[in-house]
């Protein structure tokens, strides 16, 4: 981001107001993505607990031809367009072998961070000289409308890297009927799903021995201290994750060490945090392949093809409208 606009942060300071008053304590993880968040979200992506991110490489690796194949589905010409496109790196591995396919494709990367975009968009240009490309920043929910297109060029969305885990069950649905409203007939929509394994596996990811993943949730902190001027000291705070394998939910929490009292001046309050208070952070909502049935049916769309890793730790799963 180039620093938020005055309607971003009053959305934020509203959110952050909103969510330190009620009781248990809570912080949207949409926000954990500042330029240090988006930065420390790609160290994130390295970390050897961190599974997901090579689970949809091998995917989009090794089933390069059956995911062209199911995205031409006898037209070899379709928009691209990526919601939370982050660097790209995946996205990077179809556009090239689409290309050498002859495929018309432009591509149209959307992220919420400037400098992420900045970075995929160079990256890009200097290895697809000839691709179209339309980089746009923003929220993709204040995006959406303008993605509807009158030209007859069948889209093609992508929202991978279960970006879609960090959405409760209402709002999952909410998000792809939004989605489904701005597609036509043969369009297409990729979505990344984290499956449903074994709970240790899903507890480390989200607990990484490097803590990472903890400089990633106290980032908020850091960002609610430069933005919204608080004065949170981030050694107070320890990071805790659990994963819960009845609704598969994997959850991550800030908690206060001690009582303590943190000023926000921009929202003119202070805030109490009792000795172990947690604050939600996140979730990261694991599936199974009958949940990912249940979502499309009740979004609008039906389940064209599943691609699986081979592990089976990961889906990235085909939708037509
Ligand atoms: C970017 C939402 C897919 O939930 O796995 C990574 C974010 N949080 N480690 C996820 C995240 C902690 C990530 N998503």
């Amino acid at each position: 981001m180039k620093g938020s606009t005055t309607a971003e942060l009053s959305q934020f300071a509203d959110d952050v107001l909103r969510g330190l008053s009620s009781t248990p304590k809570e912080l949207s993880s949409k926000y954990f993505y500042d330029d240090e968040g988006s930065r420390l979200f790609q160290e994130i992506m390295k970390l050897p607990e961190y599974y997901l991110t090579g689970c949809e490489n091998e995917i989009f690796s090794t089933q390069t031809n059956e995911i062209h194949r199911a995205f031409a589905n006898g037209d070899n010409a379709f928009d691209l367009i990526e919601l939370g496109a982050g660097d790209g790196t995946k996205t990077a591995v179809l556009v090239d072998h689409f290309l050498k396919r002859n495929a018309d494709i432009s591509y149209s990367p959307i992220d919420i961070s400037q400098e992420a975009l900045d970075a995929l968009t160079e990256k890009f240009e200097r290895e697809f000289p000839a691709l179209r490309m339309n980089a746009m920043n923003g929220d993709y929910f204040k995006i959406l409308e303008s993605l509807r297109s009158g030209d007859g060029r069948r889209k093609v969305l992508l929202f991978l890297g279960s970006n879609i885990g960090n959405f409760s069950a209402d709002q999952s649905v909410a998000f792809f009927r939004s989605l489904r409203e701005v597609m036509s007939d043969n369009d297409l929509l990729l979505v990344g799903f984290d499956l449903q394994k074994d709970p240790h596996v899903i507890a480390n990811a989200y607990d990484d021995a490097a803590g990472v993943t903890a400089k990633f949730n106290l980032n908020l902190l850091t960002r609610i201290n430069r933005e919204l001027g608080g004065n949170f000291d981030l050694d107070k705070f320890t990071h805790y994750a659990n994963y819960r394998p009845f609704e598969g939910s994997a959850r991550s929490f800030l908690v206060s060490r001690e009582k303590q009292t943190v000023r926000i001046d921009a929202l003119g309050r202070d805030f109490e945090f009792d000795p172990w208070e947690a604050v939600f952070m996140e979730i990261s909502q694991k599936y199974s392949l009958k949940m990912i049935a249940d979502l499309a049916e009740k979004s609008g769309f039906t389940v064209k093809q599943n691609f699986f890793d081979g592990k089976n730790y990961y889906c990235d799963s085909l939708w037509s409208v």
